[in-house]
């Protein structure tokens, strides 16, 4: 925040990432986003009455072998795909930021866990919702359990305060674009407010070792702040996504002290709340279309867990001289890698067409055993062929075209097995151990890959 002296400044302030500006600019230039900059009177700094006194447990250094991991236990939260992208359950004292677009469903989510987790008391914190909304919602999701305690508040000094006269197992928050601080100006949403009431809860979750769960909406107008101004103070920030048009949602870690960030857990929203999917590659094969071309399966590993996906291109001619290339949930940049290799190692031509990549169920590849699938799914459509049935395609490509060797491969083949796929097709180097239910076609190159369908 911008150092101030003697009278109140205005500064404009990027509700996507918090970046300030002396002047109004229609592009951030620190992230990127358009008309994100709005103004904001910045108050003199006060004296911090605070500050001054002695700190309550002054902390004094200590030797790494002396340290008592043992505080670290985690509980979990009842529902184990939410434990999966925590990294195992709450870690005590930790500030976890849960985002996502507006009725997505981080309050259902959240809800439901206050629910399951029946041993503890927990104070949730609605600036949105009533306490009847709520019980509403609670009546559609599950049994209501004896320690819930629920509170509307928007004021973040009131929450803190009650928090610390009750003194939860639990804190959930939701949302910080509805906390203010009284003596701030600014209004509830805008940036220094959000970074002020985080910094006030995280304060709280440190001292009093209460793990809190704080919702954060992504608004794409940029009219309020985003979870980006607090992504680095908390532990933890986990995407709730999904499209509006189809119930799956996937929630993924994109920063967890405690964890590994690549874990996703699936959901389904339905009429009570949401269902865990524990085995989503069925998800993801749902209605997959027959004898069409353009069309294959692929696996790729989601953490520590392989996850069968469909992809589908579609390749057509266009008159004009630039083509277009469109990825949904897979790189850009990867896919005119792709394009490339086929057009010099496989001669087969794009110049001429637009090509369009989808992953089905909003599934995002970001592996490059995701390449092979791609390409062929691309070949198949150049040249208006079905591939083979219950194949799966495993690989990464090179840009002589060759066949990268790709890591769990007999977890993949496993998966792919399970789900009835009765060919895999794998770069050859990988030379996987163990029988497989399924047959195991090893390949050197794309092209040995066209040869062999
Ligand atoms: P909500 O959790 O309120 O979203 P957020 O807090 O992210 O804004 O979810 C709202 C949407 O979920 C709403 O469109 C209704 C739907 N929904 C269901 O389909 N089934 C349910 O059981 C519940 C509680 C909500
Ligand atoms: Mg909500």
């Amino acid at each position: 925040m911008a150092k101030t002296t003697g009278k109140a400044k205005t500064v404009y302030v990027c509700s996507e990432c918090g970046n300030e500006s002396p002047k109004w600019v229609g592009q951030c230039p620190a992230c990127g986003a358009w008309n994100s900059f709005s103004e904001e009177v910045v108050q003199p700094e006060k004296p911090n009455p605070t500050v001054s006194l002695p700190p309550l447990h002054r902390q004094t250094p200590k030797r790494l072998h002396e340290i008592d991991a043992e505080n670290e236990a985690r509980t979990t939260t009842g529902i184990s795909e939410l434990d999966r992208v925590l990294g195992g359950g709450i870690v005590k004292g930790s500030l976890i930021l849960v985002s996502g677009e507006p009725g997505i469903g981080k309050s259902t989510i959240l809800l439901q866990m206050c629910m399951k987790m029946k041993d503890m008391r927990i104070l949730y914190v609605s600036g949105e919702e009533s306490p009847r909304q709520i019980k509403l919602r609670a009546d559609r999701v599950g049994t209501y359990p004896e320690n819930l305690f629920l509170l509307s508040e928007t004021d973040v000094s009131t929450v803190v305060e009650q928090t610390e006269t009750m003194a939860p197992d639990l804190l959930v928050v939701d949302s910080i674009q509805t906390m203010f601080r009284r003596d701030m100006t600014s209004a509830p949403g805008s940036v220094p407010q959000v970074r002020e009431c985080t910094s006030e809860l995280m304060r709280l979750a440190k001292e009093k070792e209460i793990p809190t769960f704080v919702v954060s909406h992504v608004n794409k107008e940029g009219a309020i702040a985003g979870p980006k101004v607090m992504e680095h103070m908390v532990d933890a920030v986990l995407y709730f996504e999904g499209e509006r048009s189809s119930d799956h949602r996937i929630l993924r870690s994109i920063k967890n002290r405690f964890g590994s960030t690549n874990e996703i857990g699936v959901f389904e929203m339905t009429e009570q709340g949401l269902r865990e999917i524990p085995n989503p590659s069925e998800l993801f094969l749902l209605d997959k279309p027959e004898n069409v071309s353009g069309i294959a399966t692929l696996c790729v590993m989601e953490g520590t867990r392989p996850i069968v996906a469909e992809v589908q291109t579609l390749v057509t001619k266009t008159p004009f001289p630039s083509p277009r290339r469109t990825a949904v949930g897979f790189d850009y940049q990867r896919l005119n890698l792709i394009l490339a290799v086929l057009e010099r190692r496989c001669g087969l031509f794009f110049g001429a067409s637009d090509v369009y990549v989808n992953v089905v169920g909003g599934l995002r590849l970001d592996e490059p055993a995701a390449d092979l699938g791609v390409a062929v799914a691309m070949v198949s459509a150049v040249k208006d062929f079905v591939l083979p049935e219950k194949t799966m395609f495993i690989g990464e490509i090179g840009l002589a075209g060759e066949l990268r060797a790709v890591s769990n491969v007999e977890k993949r083949i496993n998966e792919a097995a399970s789900l009835g796929f009765t060919r895999c097709i794998i770069p050859a180097r990988n030379r996987p151990k163990g029988n497989f239910s399924a047959e195991i076609v090893p390949a050197y190159s794309i092209k040995d890959v066209l040869n062999k369908i």
